[in-house]
């Protein structure tokens, strides 16, 4: 395969449905999760991988945006849907708020490269922070279809404050143990999310450490794995234009002497920070 047959692969085959909204709820203040119909093809889906969307009609914001995906959606064991976790931010996050359960969105997906779901990874810990906890939830669910034992797993969550602290019922529900931490005190450890990951690496060694998060979030905790020899992920979350790999809307460099860079649209959002500068 020649290098043009290889980017025209990565580029190609995503679909765009009109899909519909089958419920737009309030999760917390200023957070929402949506849930939109899908075809079956999304069983195959990553945790990670996301997809962009548009509302029909509207001409602002022109581009589409980039949302993780953070549920699959099944009844009676089949893909029927997807849903999104959002923060409500700008123009987009602000109309969106409005759609009601029956209307159309346009949806383009699953796009990227996920988080590795593997049986060789039996004691991972996850940290998430704020809004980027919505993949994590994907990756709970696939980790723990595949035979995840719980007990091994920690869940560290960060916020500003108590209302920033999303989905850790959920976790709970698959058995994991949480941490939690907010800036403010309000709720867990007071201050940032990795000092209660250090803290715990001092008497347990993961086998990965999964995480998705604000920048310097999760280049405090890429510093952690190297300074603990540990395997990471880390989903990075850029601003994007096309979302496909056509512009250079997301570039990272890549860690080497090559000057190559990747694109975070279709070689990430998941990287190995060890392999990219972000
Ligand atoms: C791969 C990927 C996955 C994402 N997954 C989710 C998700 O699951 N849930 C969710 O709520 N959001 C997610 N985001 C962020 C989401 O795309 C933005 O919040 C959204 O595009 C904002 O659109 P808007 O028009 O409402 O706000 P805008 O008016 O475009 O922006 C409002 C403010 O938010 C900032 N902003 C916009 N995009 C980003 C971004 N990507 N990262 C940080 N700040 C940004 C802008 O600089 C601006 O200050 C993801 C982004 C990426 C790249
Ligand atoms: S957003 Fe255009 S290449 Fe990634």
């Amino acid at each position: 395969m020649t290098d043009n047959q290889i980017s025209m692969t990565r580029l190609a085959p995503k679909t765009f449905q009109l899909v519909e909204i089958k419920w737009n709820r309030q999760e917390s203040n200023g957070y929402y999760r949506i849930g939109l119909t899908c075809d079956a093809a999304y069983i195959h889906a990553v945790p990670g991988q996301f997809v962009t969307l548009h509302l029909p009609g509207t001409l602002t914001p022109l581009l589409r945006r980039p949302f993780s995906i953070h549920r699959l959606i099944r009844e009676n064991g089949r893909v029927v849907g997807i849903e999104i976790l959002y923060k409500v931010v700008g123009g987009f996050t602000e109309k969106l708020i409005r759609v009601s359960p029956g209307d159309p969105v346009d949806l383009l997906g699953p796009i990227g490269q996920g988080f590795t779901v593997s049986g060789e990874f039996r004691k991972p810990a996850f940290v998430g922070g704020g809004i980027g906890v919505a993949p994590l939830v994907f990756l709970a669910d696939a980790l723990m279809e595949s035979g995840l034992d719980p007990s091994g797993a920690v869940v560290f969550l960060g916020g500003r404050t108590t209302g920033d602290i999303l989905c850790a019922n959920i976790f709970r529900s698959h058995g994991l143990s949480v941490a939690i931490a907010t800036d403010d005190g309000s709720l867990g450890e007071k201050g940032l999310v990795t000092r209660p990951l250090e803290h715990w690496l001092t008497s347990n060694r993961p086998d990965i450490i999964y995480s998705c998060g604000p920048m310097p979030m999760l280049r405090s905790v890429a510093k952690i794995a190297r300074k603990n020899s540990l395997p990471c992920e880390v989903s990075i979350e850029t601003v994007m234009a096309c979302g496909l790999g056509a512009c250079l809307g997301c570039a990272v460099n890549k860690n080497d002497i090559s000057g190559k860079y990747q694109h975070v649209c279709i070689d990430g959002p998941v990287f190995d920070p060890s392999v990219t500068v972000f």
